[in-house]
């Protein structure tokens, strides 16, 4: 996945088609529902960015959610279940468990790469491996 989106993208390109395209390559991780981006205000907010699934909620302040807390603490948050997560935003019924990641540039928070999955306890340490890999793949598209 890594290479084929290293392949896809492009530095001469606006940043949203960059994205769109990563959004699709995202949507080939098995068993999930959502997969996208939230980009970051410079302010206190998130705002909806290219994805593959439903409709989602379009923005998210950093003080709530699972994306928000990734984007506060600039780090991978993985949430086994969002059922009990609190702050958790449903955008989608259907989601179980979630995996957000913050995308750095020079040190700074950019945007969150956010994947759904309908299964309970989907992501591991494997997925937050390769997710920071797709971020840091991405940071220099901004
Ligand atoms: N569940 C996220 C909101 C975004 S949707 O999952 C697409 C959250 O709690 O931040």
């Amino acid at each position: 996945m890594l290479e084929t989106i290293k392949s896809l993208m492009d530095e001469n390109l606006p940043l949203v088609s960059n994205l769109a395209n990563a959004a699709a390559v995202l949507n080939s991780i098995k068993n999930i529902n959502w997969c996208g981006f939230y980009l970051f205000d410079g302010k206190n907010e998130l705002y909806l960015g290219p994805f593959q699934g439903e409709p989602a909620c379009t923005r998210i302040p950093l003080s709530r959610g699972v994306c928000g807390k990734a984007a506060r603490e600039r780090k991978t948050v993985i949430v086994d279940n969002v059922l009990t997560f609190e702050g958790h935003i449903a955008c989608s019924s259907l989601s179980r468990s979630e995996i957000v990641v913050p995308i750095l540039k020079d040190g700074a928070l950019v945007a969150v790469i956010d994947v759904d999955s309908p299964e309970f306890s989907r992501f591991s340490e494997s997925d937050k491996t390769l997710l920071e890999g797709v971020a840091e793949i991405l940071s220099p598209l901004f």
